[in-house]
């Protein structure tokens, strides 16, 4: 098993006024090349908060965050927005699109602000794979929630990331389009891509192979609790 992602014993402080909440109080997690690996948890319990340190949008945190062999620095901005732009790809609940923009302005916005070149037959494959050949020069604005969702998958694909983060990624769909989304997820692993999701909905969760639960700011393996369902 080659490891791509080792936290130990992170944690995160929130300042709220005078007070200093402690949000994470500790999370050792390891992330294999290939694993499928599922967030449940009440809201407020910091499941955002972790995803957000793993994708490297957050990295004012304590303890040690490795990315393939490599020490996490939080000072050092050229490393983290090196990693971000070339090894994950984040997909959220709300889409994240520019409505202004058409599905394939979308899919290429990321290589305007990198110096990667987009791989345009990959792409094609993406979209032919994901059903959108007719939207392609669609505005954003006039998709539907689930066609929105499968932009924002291809995007985050588009530069054959190391890993896939997703927060609530079916949260603002419906139950059909949920399904779609699911199957998509199921074929990338199976391709091999890695992937960690946060969700509410027991469906998505079953699908990852490794399941925990978050819980008063620590992550428990699926099988170290019982009767806990939510
Ligand atoms: N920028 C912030 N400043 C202060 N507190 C924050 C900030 N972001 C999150 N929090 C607090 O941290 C805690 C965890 O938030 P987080 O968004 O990680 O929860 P979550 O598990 O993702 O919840 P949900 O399921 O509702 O998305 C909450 O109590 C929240 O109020
Ligand atoms: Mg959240």
């Amino acid at each position: 098993m080659m490891r791509l992602i080792g936290l130990s014993h992170i944690t995160k402080n929130y300042r709220s006024g005078k007070q200093n909440e402690n949000i994470l109080k500790g999370i050792s997690l390891d992330i294999n090349k290939g694993d499928f690996v599922s967030i449940v948890g009440k809201s407020g319990s910091g499941k955002s908060t972790l995803l957000n340190i793993i994708g490297l949008l957050d990295v004012d945190f304590s303890g040690e965050y490795i990315f393939e062999e490599q020490v996490i620095n939080s000072t050092n901005d050229i490393q983290q927005s090196k990693l971000r732009n070339q090894k994950i790809g984040f997909i959220f609940q709300h889409f994240n699109l520019i409505d202004e923009y058409t599905v394939l302005e979308n899919i290429n916005l990321p290589f305007l602000y990198s110096n990667e070149k987009a791989d345009k037959s990959y792409i094609e494959y993406l979209i032919k794979k994901l059903n959108l050949e007719h939207q392609v020069n669609e505005y954003a604005c006039n998709l539907s929630g689930g066609q929105k969702q499968r932009v924002a998958i291809i995007r985050a694909l588009a530069n054959k990331p190391s890993i896939i983060i997703a927060d609530e990624p079916t949260g603002s769909l419906d139950e059909r389009n949920r399904d779609l989304i699911l199957n998509i997820f199921k074929d990338i692993h199976q391709e091999g891509m890695t992937i960690i999701l946060v969700t509410h909905d027991p469906t998505v969760a079953q699908l990852a192979k490794k399941k925990y639960i978050m819980k008063d700011g620590l992550l428990y393996s699926e099988s170290e609790v019982t009767g806990v369902n939510d």
